[in-house]
């Protein structure tokens, strides 16, 4: 008897679980997953306390989310970006931007569509879409700059072409797509009436002079895409698993209609306190991108003491080094000698690329940042040994 079904049978162990375990084992500095080890807010918290012991707040939420939460988005996204969303038809609450990226799939591509993934990918979006039945075409950005080639980018849109996954800022490059850059993906997807379905869950780990600019705010794109979010990256709450799409209501309405038969609901009392977080004020996100800014120099600091080159990340906690000079083996090796023999643990990003791409990650590895001042000059002091 098969115990897998078919759509499963490929699937591994997520490398984030690999990588924890490991480094368990052999106590290492863990900057392998991007799992803040310090707390959210405390107000953010004392939020949630509040809406678990007010006696209104335990039983199922609307399915589309709270008012709390689908104002405090629209508030958001009109504060940040000027956009006008729909609190009551164009947000959707989902479990985390995980959901929220696989809903869209869901409600939005047919089997058998195409959908364009850039590489390298965060490492839900090709089971996603693998489970929806629809077929991934990959784009690989180039290093060392970590860009698009227009023409591999243009080749990618074929008739069959429904949808185009983007994210930016981008895990695990760090790259901060630009204005120009971006208005490319819009015009090949305007001419060829592609949907965007935008991963922006760093909106607000983005570094100087970089800039975010959500998709939708591109001329034209606000009807063709879907943006995705998280509480988990700009509150530092990524425990809670609470995400959210919003955009035009017509697409959100296909996210909403998979979202109802994938969880129906989710977790009612962080949706009141996300409605705080979401309307706290500009000194909040500010306070949080200095904070990140210090802790991304601490990590090129702990990188260039190893003798590892990188391009300093425009925004996200994360930063792809390049390893070549200290150490003759794959991405795969590599990881497995920095957690066994020095002591911190990184991700190797060959499981986010397709077989043909994979080389591309050969001399990598990715590290993330966020973690304590400490945590990072401790992981900077083993990594010295690499260089000896
Ligand atoms: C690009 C990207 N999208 C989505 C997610 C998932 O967000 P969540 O933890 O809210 O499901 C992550 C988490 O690391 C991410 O890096």
């Amino acid at each position: 008897m098969p115990t897998f079904s078919k759509r499963v049978s490929t699937f591994g162990t997520t490398i984030f679980s690999e990588i924890n375990n490991l480094a368990a084992q052999y106590g290492a500095v863990n900057l392998g997953q991007g799992r803040p080890d310090f707390d959210t807010p405390n107000d953010v918290i004392q939020a949630s306390v509040k809406a678990l012991t007010d006696g209104q707040h335990n039983q199922y939420p609307p399915g589309n989310g709270t008012a709390e939460l689908r104002k405090g988005v629209a508030d958001h996204a009109n504060r940040f970006y000027n956009l006008d969303i729909d609190p009551d038809r164009g947000v959707l609450a989902t479990s985390g931007g995980t959901e929220a990226v696989f809903s869209s799939i869901l409600g939005l591509v047919d089997p058998g569509d195409e959908v364009i993934v850039i590489e390298p990918y965060f490492d839900s979006y090709v089971p996603n879409l693998i489970m929806a039945g629809a077929i991934p075409v990959y784009v690989p950005l180039h290093p060392p700059e970590w860009t698009l080639d227009p023409d591999e980018l243009r080749k990618a849109f074929t008739p069959k072409t429904r949808a185009i996954l983007w994210n930016s800022p981008q895990n695990p490059t760090g790259r901060v797509f630009t204005v120009e850059e971006m208005t490319l993906v819009a015009d090949l997807c305007k001419e060829h009436d592609v949907i965007v379905i935008a991963d922006e869950v760093y909106e607000h780990l983005v570094f100087e002079p970089a800039q975010h600019v959500p998709m939708a705010t591109l001329p034209g794109m606000f009807e063709r895409t879907v943006t995705i979010n998280s509480l988990g990256k700009s509150y530092s709450a990524t425990g809670w698993k609470l995400g959210w799409v919003y955009g035009h209501p017509d697409l959100v309405a296909g996210a909403m209609r998979a979202h109802q038969f994938v969880t129906f609901a989710v977790h009612h009392p962080s949706q009141i306190a996300a409605g705080y977080a979401l309307h706290l004020p500009g000194s909040y996100y500010e306070e949080f991108q200095a904070m990140y800014t210090v802790k991304r120099d601490l990590m090129m600091e702990a990188l260039t003491g190893a003798g590892i080159k990188a391009k300093v990340p425009e925004g996200t906690y994360f930063v792809l080094g390049d390893f070549s000079d200290v150490f003759d083996g794959d991405d795969m090796a590599f990881t497995q000698h920095l957690i066994k023999n020095i002591g911190v643990a990184c991700i190797p990003p060959s499981p986010f690329y397709c077989a043909e791409h994979r080389y591309i990650a050969g001399k990598l590895a990715r590290f993330a940042f966020c973690k304590s001042d400490d945590t990072l000059r401790e992981a900077g002091e083993r990594m010295k040994k690499l260089k000896q």
